[in-house]
């Protein structure tokens, strides 16, 4: 019979397109899929190290895999991604039943260490990193749906000091143009409308001469590709060429994640994040000159080593001047092994608390106003699913990433749709339905 796998993912989008290639790489060695994880010969989690709270979470699902593993000695136990990378001997220490630890650049080995597993009773381990590995020959088995995530570069060279990634990934390195629209084509012929292209710095994707805007030029052309998404980008290198490029093609969507993580010079300088706040309140404005109703968001570390409370203050200003569209925002959580971790002025977890709290109300009534903006027009929506509160709404996105939620009329799923928006509600957008163009 064959053998089955279970994977389990945790943390970015970049982890959900290497599980992909991760079931791509078992199914052609043989390997069947399942959610079941009960039915499975093999379980493997894709983990996080970006935070202490993602790290627990994964030690927790371990220890229920434990179990799994006394019932049924012969399964197979793996951990995959940034954790094994980071954490090998600690978790071949204290959790003796994990069979295969594999970082991000050691994919490939996975069907000849569980082959090899298969015969022998130790842990196999392989957290080399790669200058090179970009897995540019592998086909990711994709789950169906809407978006199709294809990764175009691996790795970090930023080190800003609060993160792990530049350590669990190594270096950046790009896939060739060529690749990615071949993986393009090939994905809309298995019926994804949308792409977005991953990386951990995406702008700074270059191979040979070409830079980010040159592959969103190509990928563009890619017949059938409705949207085309990235995540996500540094401030630093954000040009005007980008913007003009994504105001130039149609199917390039009107959003940008931009990671704005303080809003004090002397903050983001202790970050390493190679910008001012003048810098990057500039850009957003330049954005929006660029790119008229783009929807702009962003992440924010409140409680970075030695921030006051002046300079907290700082990063509300910038949020009151940007007026994100959305905010994804976290407590600074130490990363042992990067640089902010040693800093001695570590920031006291109840002010962290009510700094996010200060933080979230702020975002709140920012994603309300630029909500409230879209009442009234009429915007192009995809079809993404059926509305999660009534089987008689359809949910899909603006280009510039708002949710709607709308009546079905005669509109199927991936049809682009007219939706006349009659109401800004929390974090959506509620509208009537008034033309649809398959
Ligand atoms: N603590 C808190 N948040 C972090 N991020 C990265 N590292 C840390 C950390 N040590 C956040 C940043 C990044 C997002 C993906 O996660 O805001 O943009
Ligand atoms: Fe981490 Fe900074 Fe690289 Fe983003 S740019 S992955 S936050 S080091």
């Amino acid at each position: 019979m064959r053998k089955k796998y279970y994977i389990e993912t945790y943390g970015c989008q970049m982890n959900v397109a290497d599980s992909e290639l991760v079931a791509g790489l078992l199914q052609k060695e043989g390997f069947g899929a399942t959610t079941q994880i009960n039915e499975a010969d093999a379980i493997f989690v894709n983990t996080c190290a970006v935070r202490e709270h993602a790290e627990e979470r994964v030690h927790s699902r371990l220890g229920n895999f434990r179990i799994l593993k006394e019932k049924k000695p012969e399964l197979i136990v793996g951990v995959l991604g940034c954790m094994a990378q980071n954490l090998k001997n600690k978790l071949l220490e204290n959790k003796p039943y994990i069979d295969v630890v594999l970082g991000p650049d050691s994919y490939r080995k996975l069907p000849e260490l569980i082959n090899r597993k298969l015969d022998r009773s130790d842990s196999v381990v392989d957290t080399k990193l790669s200058r090179f590995e970009v897995y540019d020959d592998l086909f990711p088995s994709r789950q169906t749906g809407i978006n199709a995530w294809v990764s175009i570069m691996r790795g970090c060279d930023k080190f800003c000091t609060f993160c792990i990634v530049p350590f669990t990934r190594g270096r950046e390195r790009s896939r060739p143009v060529d690749s990615i629209v071949t993986e393009a084509r090939q994905a809309v012929a298995e019926g994804f409308v949308e792409l977005t292209l991953l990386g951990q710095n995406v702008n700074s994707y270059r191979h040979e001469e070409q830079g980010f805007a040159d592959l969103l030029k190509a990928v563009a052309q890619v017949a059938g590709l409705k949207r085309i998404r990235y995540t996500s980008p540094h401030p630093q290198d954000i040009d005007d060429e980008l913007l003009e490029t994504m105001a130039e093609l149609d199917n390039v969507c009107n959003s940008i994640h931009l990671p704005l993580q303080a809003g004090a010079d002397r903050i983001l300088q202790r970050m390493n994040r190679t910008y001012t706040r003048d810098h990057f309140m500039r850009l957003s404005d330049r954005i929006r000159e660029i790119l008229p109703q783009v929807g702009l968001t962003t992440d924010i570390i409140v409680g970075f080593p030695g921030e006051t409370d002046e300079e907290f203050q700082q990063t509300l200003q910038v949020l009151e001047h940007v007026k994100f569209e959305s905010a994804y925002t976290f407590k600074y959580s130490p990363r042992p092994g990067t640089k902010a971790a040693q800093f001695t002025d570590q920031v006291d977890p109840e002010k962290s608390q009510y700094r996010l709290e200060q933080l979230i109300k702020l975002q709140k009534q920012h994603t309300l106003i630029r909500n409230q903006e879209n009442v009234g027009n009429t915007e192009i929506v995809l079809v993404e699913k059926e509305s999660k509160r009534s089987s008689l709404n359809w949910a899909g996105r603006t280009d510039s990433n708002k949710w709607v939620i709308f009546d079905k009329g005669n509109a199927q799923i991936k049809d682009f749709v007219a939706v006349e928006i009659t109401e800004a509600r929390g974090v959506s957008l509620h509208g009537k339905i008034t033309g649809v163009d398959q």
